[in-house]
């Protein structure tokens, strides 16, 4: 069975964790207090290099390239827009578009300008103006070449790391207030969803397609321990973490972007000292099929569960992430092939999927875990900023060009 002839396949990446000198947003001002076990600093140095790392996605048979856009270079302060910064961003997309690559564009992938962050940040209600005033500039700057938006990347994880585990600038524990910046984020996206439209309206452009990243989780009941709490816990996650926010903005998706890497087993271990409904226990109970660097497990037939479900929201998918961090390039290849696999089995069942984008085209600062995480297809040396292309790469680009061929490739 064939994927659809103009399915997009390419790689991802974001703006802090490559461009290097973010100096003027939250994430940068959390990494100079210290909170942080490494400072992103030069990054990859991909402000600088991008010519050359997407002559490299070319090479290795991209067709499509998802980046986020930095919100804090555009508008280093509140209301003063630096045309260099957008020039720049233009410039990427333009080079692109030479290389007949589909430009995929983030306009929020975790990081806020620092004006935003000292004014309470995604607390504050005027929050959705104010991305939403970003969001028309980038359109009308930047529209006319690109067709494929993303607005927010993860706004679950965002919210849930920044404001209710507080492992994310601004570093809140509240649950009241990570809950009302989930609805700031439905606002932001709302609002941000039809400024756009009316952009592409206004300029009589072909109308673009706009959606979010969503990141979703398989979670199941750890075997070990099941029982009826563990059960809810596992149905809460879902409905909450993978269902509430697209439900939400349901009529103001023209896809949806999904970021799959996982599945999480939920105990009420006593041992463990677990909350009623549960806690994540793949470390603790071992029951993972493989774990890469970040403990992460395994689960292709995961992602095809989860295509599943998404079949009933009725839209085109767009796999907007998926990979993992792995020092010597062992299990990538066989990590991606898997779900690649699982995507075929998905489109062959009928459900509408327009592409794949791996994490990530390069190595980059894997946020509060730093540089030790090795996402990359392209391997970075931080020491001279060279690069190579991991040979995970080199065979992903053959299924990119003859998709035939998922499974039948050994590393
Ligand atoms: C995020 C990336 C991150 C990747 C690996 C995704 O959830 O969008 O920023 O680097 O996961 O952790």
């Amino acid at each position: 069975m064939n994927f659809p002839k103009n399915f997009l396949w390419g790689a991802v990446t974001s703006s802090h964790q490559v461009e290097g000198n973010n100096i003027n947003n939250d994430w940068w001002a959390w990494e100079q207090a210290g909170k942080t076990k490494e400072r992103s600093q030069e990054a990859a140095r991909h402000f600088e290099l991008y010519k050359n790392d997407l002559q490299s996605a070319k090479e290795l048979n991209h067709n499509a390239h998802r980046f986020s856009i930095e919100w804090s270079r555009i508008e280093p302060k509140e209301g003063k827009f630096d045309e260099k910064a957008v020039a720049h961003y233009r410039d990427v997309i333009l080079s692109l578009r030479e290389k007949n690559i589909e430009p995929v564009v983030t306009l929020h992938h975790f990081t806020n300008p620092k004006w935003v962050y000292e004014r309470g940040g995604w607390l504050n209600p005027k929050i959705s103006f104010w991305f939403s005033r970003y969001a028309v500039l980038m359109a009308e700057a930047l529209g006319k070449d690109v067709q494929y938006w993303i607005t927010i990347n993860e706004p679950m994880v965002f919210a849930y790391q920044s404001y209710f585990l507080g492992i994310w600038p601004p570093g809140q524990k509240s649950i009241k207030n990570a809950w009302k910046v989930v609805h700031h984020l439905i606002k932001a996206h709302r609002i941000a969803y039809r400024e756009i439209h009316k952009v592409y309206q206004n300029k009589q452009w072909p109308l673009p397609k706009v959606s979010i990243a969503k990141n979703v989780m398989v979670f199941r009941a750890c075997p070990k321990t099941d029982n009826a709490f563990c059960r809810l816990g596992v149905f809460l996650r879902h409905q909450l973490f993978n269902l509430y926010f697209l439900k939400k903005i349901k009529p103001c998706l023209d896809f949806i972007g999904v970021n799959f890497y996982a599945r999480d087993f939920i105990s009420n271990d006593k041992k463990l000292n677990a909350p009623l409904l549960g806690m994540r226990c793949n470390e603790s109970h071992g029951h993972v099929e493989r774990v890469n660097a970040l403990a992460w497990d395994c689960c292709p037939e995961c992602l095809f569960e989860v295509l599943c479900w998404l079949k009933g929201f009725q839209k085109d998918i767009l796999i907007t992430e998926n990979g993992t961090c792995d020092d010597d390039d062992r299990l990538r290849f066989d990590y991606v092939d898997r779900h690649l696999k699982e995507i075929q089995r998905a489109i062959e069942i009928g459900i509408p999927i327009i592409g794949y984008l791996y994490w990530s085209l390069l190595d980059n600062f894997e946020w509060h875990h730093g540089f030790g995480p090795r996402f990359g297809l392209i391997e970075v040396n931080y020491k001279d900023f060279s690069r190579r292309p991991r040979k995970s790469a080199v065979l992903l680009s053959k299924i990119y060009q003859d998709p035939t061929l998922i499974g039948k490739i050994k590393y």
